[in-house]
């Protein structure tokens, strides 16, 4: 019998070819938000993994928007133009389907490459700016304070969400995901610990879930129906008092009845002062709340390494998705080693056909 893990799966219209996903990662390698010829070695060579879906890193929708300098964007003609020959080039010798996150950092943007510390760059510092959120409480004691997103500002972000929407359909993009997780602006309105406006943007749980969802609309009103829209959540702050699983399930049948394709389920990301119980499937639970609250597909992510333990996932059908991140940088052909593993068979491109060894001789399709 085939592996679960490796029978396709429609993601609305979407066709994948088996039920792993590689999960988004940023680089942070761009200049001025544009993709250059590290995203296609990257992006590249994770699209030979035969994965049944990449989705491309968190892309700003503006440039305020970037966790740091080197985030890739989509806000105007030339990061477009940037992507779009990024994706020409990966596309010519790999159909995989490529998705792309779209985000906005909120109070966690203007910092530093994580490899020379990730520290906040103060606006006008070199590479640094004003950052916004719902309310003008920093990220950590010590930043300098976002601004508070008026209603101009929230009008102004909405309509860069539904604008980079919009420059991701014109470039063939097969998925789009929202990113509404990790303590980024949008989780900064569902999170009573970022959120502390008295408007109706702010209190109530409706009232806090108000702006992500007019963002999910902007964006659904220009995605056509055939396009995935998914959005990725956290399932929890992990913390007494904030976004909880409740709020999650409230959101994501939310979503559902907006016409979102998949909830991709993440967690934490908001508050210094979070208490993660880090192992692996640690985040799986959150997903299984949601899969059991929603009809429209889950993706689960967050330590899962083995083929196994993927496979049980999808079997036991707690999530219909897996995602995998940081195993894909370790190791990019992971979905061979799980296929091998379960004894399946997966895509792997003609020019590396000879490479299945002896003892999983029949590994790739032909
Ligand atoms: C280098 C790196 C970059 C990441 N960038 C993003 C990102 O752009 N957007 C996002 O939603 N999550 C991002 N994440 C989180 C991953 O998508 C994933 O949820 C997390 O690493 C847990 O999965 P894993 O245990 O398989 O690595 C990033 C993680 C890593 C390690």
């Amino acid at each position: 019998m085939t592996a679960r893990l490796f029978t396709p799966f429609d993601l609305g219209a979407l066709r994948l070819s088996n039920r792993i996903v590689i999960a988004p990662m940023c680089t942070y390698s761009a200049t001025d938000g544009c993709a250059n010829d590290w995203h296609v070695i990257h992006y590249g060579g994770l699209a030979l993994s035969g994965a049944g879906l990449l989705t491309l890193e968190a892309t700003a929708v503006e440039p305020e928007g970037r966790i740091t300098y080197g985030d890739i964007g989509l806000w105007d003609d030339a990061c477009e133009t940037a992507l779009g020959k990024t994706l020409e080039s990966v596309r010519r010798w790999s159909d995989m389907p490529i998705a792309i996150q779209i985000a906005h950092a909120g109070r966690k943007a203007s910092t530093d490459l994580p490899w020379l510390g990730g520290v906040q760059l103060p606006p006008g510092s070199e590479h640094g700016w004003q950052t916004v959120s719902s309310s003008d409480l920093p990220f950590q004691d010590g930043e300098v304070a976002p601004h508070a997103l008026d209603r101009d500002g929230l009008k102004r972000v909405r309509e860069a969400f539904a604008s980079a929407a919009k420059r991701a359909v014109r470039l063939g993009l097969d998925a789009i995901q929202v990113h509404s997780a990790h303590g980024y602006l949008l989780h900064q309105f569902l999170s009573p610990l970022a959120n502390y406006r008295d408007d109706e943007y702010g209190g109530s749980l409706e009232n806090r879930l108000r702006f992500p969802l007019e963002v999910f609309d902007a964006m659904r009103d220009v995605v056509p129906s055939n396009v995935s829209l998914t959005v990725r959540v956290s399932g929890t702050d992990w913390v007494e008092g904030g976004w909880d699983i409740d709020g999650t399930i409230a959101y994501a049948q939310a979503l559902q009845a907006k016409g979102c394709t998949g909830i991709h389920v993440s967690s934490g990301g908001m508050s210094m002062a979070q208490s993660i119980p880090l192992g692996p499937n640690y985040q799986v639970p959150l997903a299984r709340a949601v899969k059991q609250a929603v009809s429209i597909p889950v993706i689960a992510v967050g330590l899962v390494t083995e083929a196994e333990q993927a496979e049980t996932i999808v079997g036991t059908g707690d999530a219909d998705l897996v995602a995998v991140a940081r195993v894909m940088l370790y190791d990019p052909r992971w979905p061979w080693h799980a296929a091998a593993a379960l004894g399946a068979k997966i895509k792997a491109a003609p020019q590396y056909l000879r490479s299945a060894p002896h003892s999983a001789a029949n590994l790739f399709k032909v």
